[in-house]
């Protein structure tokens, strides 16, 4: 029998969606009601930070503000997340229609889909997506244009200030926050920034209406989500699953049998072991992106941190120094000590680097390093020695 969180979902990608009657019944209450309804509904962003969905409107329907930006964060580069591709694939309506509604919201008239570069090929199709939208939007008389912004092929794009940076022309870092895009973002406008999945589930709280949705999930975590599924699994791909499941319950559903880590919420969550499944929640907290990862007994968790340091070093912008060099100096550290060459205690020294890092780094890139390294080096750390 398939698990309750999992059995009677499937409202993002059902295509029992009729997205005008939908906005109809939205725009019908009005821009207060309609964010009434989303603060109420509990709907966090599914990004990875999980901010309030409906406060964010709320913020951005305040500023006065000559024009105002929706934009559609599609840039996607945590490493294990493909849930995004998926909607824009196979719902993208669902997304027109979560920023029809924002811009319905907040007084937008203008839209962007800041779409992952290595996602070129769907263009196409979504052109044509948005050409056969307007209608709804004329018979709904709301005047709201979206285009497509190709992304700039970097994972820090997708922190909000620098794709706001790279889509000024700029290179892709990160601001300094505050101000926040809806104070002061793009071209120094109100900007609301949301990730694909929050605006097509904005979509399914006006479906089932937000008390439906508020009775999901768990009493932090309404609703339901989207999880990208990966590693040692029969069932990759991408699952909706009601918030609130334990891992011990999901390692059941979707390992083989032979799990001993899971990474929820991708490079930047968290590393889960097999001890600690009955205890841990997954998808809350700050790991809302919901890339999960699974690891069987035949995964050594040294390979697999250095690989996640490989990637930082890589995506690191530069731009500040705990980051650029605390993300070199975390993966010369395991390489010296799983060589020998560094004694097993110097573990606690790169502990406190990555702690330091999180306190002292300028963007979410360099803060979350410490939430992968520190939770493999802690309970992997056999497997990183020498
Ligand atoms: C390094 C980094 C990469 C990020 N990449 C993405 C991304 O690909 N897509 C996304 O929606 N949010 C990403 N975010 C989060 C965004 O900054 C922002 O919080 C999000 O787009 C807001 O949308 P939401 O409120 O709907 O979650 C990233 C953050 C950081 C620090
Ligand atoms: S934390 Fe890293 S990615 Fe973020 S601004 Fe600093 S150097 Fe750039």
């Amino acid at each position: 029998m398939q698990n309750q969180h999992i059995n009677k979902l499937g409202y993002i990608f059902s295509d029992d969606c009729d997205c005008k009657k939908i906005l109809e019944s939205a725009f019908s209450k009005g821009a207060d009601g309609i964010i009434n309804d989303l603060i109420y509904s509990g709907l966090r962003g599914r990004g990875g930070a999980g901010f309030p969905t409906g406060l964010k409107w709320k913020f951005a329907k305040k500023e006065q503000c000559d024009t105002k930006y929706i934009i559609c964060n599609a840039d996607e580069g945590e490493p294990g997340t493909f849930k995004d591709r998926e909607i824009l694939t196979k719902v993208p309506r669902k997304v027109l229609g979560g920023m029809t509604m924002c811009a319905m919201a907040t007084g937008a008239k203008q839209g962007y889909i800041y779409l992952r570069a290595e996602y070129k090929y769907l263009v196409k199709e979504l052109e044509k997506e948005i050409e056969e939208f307007k209608l709804v939007q004329k018979e709904l008389g709301i005047d709201f244009n979206i285009d497509i912004f190709l992304g700039s092929g970097a994972y820090v794009c997708g922190e909000e200030t620098a794709l706001i940076e790279s889509m000024e022309g700029k290179r892709g870092e990160p601001r300094n926050k505050p101000p926040y895009p809806i104070q002061d973002g793009y071209l120094g406008k109100t900007t609301v920034v949301n990730n694909v999945e929050t605006l097509a589930s904005t979509m399914v709280v006006f479906r089932i209406g937000a008390k439906s949705y508020k009775n999901l999930g768990t009493q932090e975590q309404k609703g339901s989500k989207l999880f990208s599924i990966s590693g040692d699994s029969p069932r990759e791909g991408v699952h909706e699953i009601e918030l609130g499941m334990s891992a011990y319950d999901f390692v059941k559903e979707f390992g083989d049998d032979d799990t001993k880590a899971i990474q929820i919420g991708g490079v930047a969550g968290f590393c889960v072991p097999r001890k600690k499944f009955k205890t841990t929640i997954i998808g809350t907290g700050n790991t809302t992106g919901g890339s999960t990862m699974l690891f069987n007994s035949s995964r050594s968790m040294y390979n697999v941190l250095h690989n996640y340091l490989d990637f930082f070093v890589e995506e690191s912008c530069g731009q500040c120094t705990p980051c650029r060099i605390g993300c070199q100096q975390l993966l010369k550290g395991i390489e010296a000590v799983k060589s020998g060459n560094k004694p097993p205690k110097y573990l606690n020294q790169l502990l406190k680097l990555a702690d330091t890092m999180n306190m002292t780094s300028k963007c979410g890139l360099g803060q979350s390093v410490t939430n992968s390294f520190t939770s493999i080096v802690k309970s992997f750390r056999e497997e990183i020695i020498y």
